[in-house]
């Protein structure tokens, strides 16, 4: 077991994991931080997104031991922020499993000087997978948040 402090949602966390551990398993299980999920377990799906220093990372691919970078989940997002207001006035969710990782992907953009347009963030999000296919609800928050 290694231990080490990362920075999570601005507040230091010392944690313990094995050396092959991966960063999702760290977040989720070690740190309860629950919001980041399990999909496909090798990159393609999204839905363990996190951001790495404010950058889109999909953390089943990382090991924890790599990380020396602050750490963003969607638990250390302001629930008044417009992407989370956004979601939920256009209920975009269906089951929600997947849309942690979309908002993580979506608040990423909203960091970005100048605003992306709506239809490069919406060109961004297609390497998400929904299986509920909220496709066209997450186009409509988007389209709210981001200009043409
Ligand atoms: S669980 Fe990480 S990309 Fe699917
Ligand atoms: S809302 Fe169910 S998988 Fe996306």
């Amino acid at each position: 077991m290694l231990t080490k402090t990362l920075s999570v949602n601005n507040q230091k966390r010392q944690v313990g994991f094995f050396e092959d551990e991966p960063l999702l398993w760290v977040l989720r299980e070690r740190l309860g931080l629950r919001a980041v999920k399990f999909g496909c377990g090798i990159g393609i799906c999204g839905a363990c997104t996190v951001l790495l220093n404010n950058q889109p990372a999909r953390s089943c691919t990382i090991l924890a031991k790599d990380v020396d970078v602050p750490i963003t989940t969607l638990e250390g997002i302001d629930k008044s922020h417009p992407v989370i207001r956004a979601w939920i006035d256009y209920q975009v969710p269906q089951c929600g499993y997947c849309q942690g990782g979309i908002i993580m992907s979506v608040y990423a953009m909203t960091l970005r000087k100048p605003l992306p347009s709506a239809s490069n963030v919406l060109k961004n999000l297609s390497s998400h997978i929904c299986r509920c296919g909220t496709y066209e609800r997450i186009a409509k928050a988007v389209r709210n948040i981001f200009p043409e």
